[in-house]
């Protein structure tokens, strides 16, 4: 969470800096502000809310220079204010440092400062990075030297870049836990949290890896490891797309993302499969350790969860591998047992999430090997485990995951006919007629796109509820848990998914004619029973939203609102009907006037534990 930019360059360096920043938003929007060296000196400028407001300060109070660093604040410590956004300061303003992470000493750190005399005008963590470095200043040689050692005091995750104003050409950077790449262009060096940040200026990148700190100017880069030997770079180069970054027309990223599924879908199918053969050409695991596992673990948060708990069930149906899921916050602390040949499954879009990283290295500890999925190849999710397979979604930057949700559902479907093909437990007539069933998903995505409006008079109706509540079950369980996450997150309203068997066990008692209840119910094996969660809402005079399989005519008629998607067998069920959710959600937040990409308080990397 939060996002970090530095520019060395010809450009002015201001609208450099805000490009990079729009680009970030989606890790923080709370606060933003760049420093500029501009005519010798520092100069900054910091503004409460997002990079338009900040804009909107560099328009009132211009700055002008070719070399800065900017960031776009989550807070962690300290509330959002000006006071407390990036960048920060030492004594003398003649150090400026942005930052992304916790540096968890922090109160010693500040402690052991202020006796020195050292005095602290915000509340964050990051404000003792220039005056640690201000400190080294005075009895090292130059910033390198007092970037050294300064480096080993920081206990923590974070990345950081500098500037220095008797140091006017170089920015000085470090990176530990948290995300930060090069970027290199025509006489220019960026430094940022994401690559998305510097294209399509940049060119080519160099992705620096946990303890390597150094500097740039506008045409070198010097990076060091932590026992400060110079360390070999070689460029590589930046195959992301500037149009993937545009909203392509639609107003909201979010919006574009969920039209995009049909697409995605398609692109993993002709990456996949090959006949009744599936591929995983990146994945690095043995075929004989696969052959053997004989339990798996899942590790994710959020929609992600709701995707490994979908996964258990393909595995489980699959495969036959007891498969167990875990909030990835929970499984760190819960001391798993990990015996015979347990597999980890890491399940990220971002592959940044902090706790599912933590999770990875509780099973490296336990020599798991760990398998992830992953959006973001070049994550640290990625390269922290032993093998990755890309999730191939496409850059996701509406904060509400939609499209990589499904990328994940039909790539786990996918390597669980994979795994039962290595196992000899599937034929490939078996495997044929759920590819035949995969192949028509793509054109069923899109007539239920094509109801879209639909679901839009759904939220005008609707939009003053301050309570709803999702009910399915089976494959469409976690589909009510991720569709009342959704509502969640970008509405906030108050919704809660529950498996429909448990809802007699409690929840029962929420319904009233102010509370409607979303009910998943398509024709799948467990229908019978989702029509009597449906009775039991109706009986008590219960609102009744429904989605429900073409052609049924029964829960239709017990609904006040219904959406019908296409049939397709059980297992593919929960890719289509997420969808008319995932529209719900965003309509919803329309019509109540709040901001689907960047709800509140949320970012879309949460790089904190
Ligand atoms: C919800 C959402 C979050 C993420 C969660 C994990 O729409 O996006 O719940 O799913 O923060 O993020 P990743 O998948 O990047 O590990």
């Amino acid at each position: 969470m939060c996002g970090i930019v530095a520019y060395v360059g010809e450009k002015s360096v201001d609208s450099v800096l805000l490009v990079g920043l729009i680009r970030l938003e989606y890790r923080g929007y709370d606060s933003a502000g760049v420093a500029v060296i501009d005519g010798g000196e520092i100069e900054i400028r910091k503004q409460l809310g997002k990079i338009r407001d900040l804009e909107e300060e560099l328009r009132l109070h211009p700055v002008s220079g070719n070399i800065g660093i900017g960031h776009t604040r989550w807070a962690t410590h300290g509330e959002p204010s000006k006071i407390n956004a990036h960048p920060h300061v030492d004594s003398h303003k003649k150090i400026a440092v942005v930052h992304n992470g916790i540096i968890e000493n922090y109160h010693l750190l500040r402690h052991e400062l202020q006796k020195l005399g050292h005095k602290f005008v915000s509340e964050t963590d990051s404000e003792i990075i220039p005056h640690l470095i201000e400190e080294e200043l005075k009895t090292a040689s130059g910033m390198v030297e007092a970037l050294k050692n300064t480096i080993p005091k920081l206990e923590g995750k974070f990345s950081f870049t500098v500037i220095y104003e008797n140091e006017p050409d170089r920015i000085f950077f470090a990176r530990n836990g948290s995300p930060l790449v090069y970027g290199k262009g025509k006489n220019e060096s960026f430094l940022a949290s994401d690559v998305s940040a510097v294209i399509p200026a940049a060119k080519e990148e160099f992705r620096l890896d946990n303890g390597q700190w150094g500097w740039v100017t506008k045409n070198e880069l010097h990076v060091f490891d932590e026992n400060g030997k110079e360390v070999d770079h070689s460029l590589e180069e930046i195959k992301m797309n500037a149009m993937e970054l545009d909203k392509g027309g639609f107003e909201h990223y979010m919006l574009k993302e969920i039209y995009e599924q049909p697409d995605v879908i398609r692109r993993i199918i002709s990456n996949r499969i090959d006949g009744s053969t599936i591929l995983f050409p990146e994945m690095a695991l043995p075929l004989d350790y696969q052959g053997r596992v004989t339990r798996i673990i899942i590790t994710s948060a959020g929609t992600s969860w709701h995707a490994g708990i979908i996964g258990k069930l393909y595995f489980e149906k699959y495969v036959k591998i007891a498969t167990e899921v875990d909030i990835s916050s929970e499984f760190r602390y819960r001391n798993p047992i990990a015996e015979g040949d347990s597999m980890v499954i890491a399940i990220s879009q971002s592959g940044e999430t902090a706790d599912t990283l933590a999770g990875i290295h509780e099973a490296k500890s336990k020599f798991c090997r760990v398998l992830s999925f992953v959006n973001n190849v070049n994550s640290t999710i990625a390269r922290e485990s032993d093998a990755f397979i890309s999730l191939m979604g496409g850059v996701e930057i509406g904060v509400a995951s939609t499209k990589a949700y499904t990328a994940q559902l039909l790539n786990l479907l996918l390597y669980s006919m994979y795994l039962s093909s290595i196992k000899w437990l599937s034929t490939p007539e078996e495997r044929s007629e759920l590819i035949t069933e995969i192949r028509a998903l793509p054109e069923k995505i899109e007539t239920v796109l094509k109801g879209a409006d639909q679901i839009k008079e759904w939220a005008k109706e609707l939009k003053d509820a301050k309570d709803f509540i999702f009910l399915g079950r089976h494959f469409n369980h976690p589909t009510a848990l991720e569709g009342a996450l959704k509502l969640k997150e970008i509405s906030y309203v108050h919704a809660s998914g529950y498996a429909g068997g448990e809802f007699k066990h409690g929840p029962i008692a929420l319904i009233s004619s102010e509370v409607p209840t979303v009910c998943i119910a398509p024709q799948t094996e467990i229908y019978p029973k989702m029509v009597s969660n449906i009775e039991e809402v109706k009986a008590r005079k219960g609102r009744i939203v429904s989605i429900y399989t073409e052609g049924d005519t029964k829960v239709p008629e017990m609904s006040e609102f219904s959406f019908a998607i296409p049939k397709t067998i059980d297992v593919l069920t929960p890719i289509l009907t997420i969808i008319p959710l995932q529209l719900f959600s965003y309509y919803m937040a329309v019509e109540r006037g709040c901001e689907p990409d960047q709800p509140r308080n949320l970012a879309k990397s949460v790089t904190v534990e």
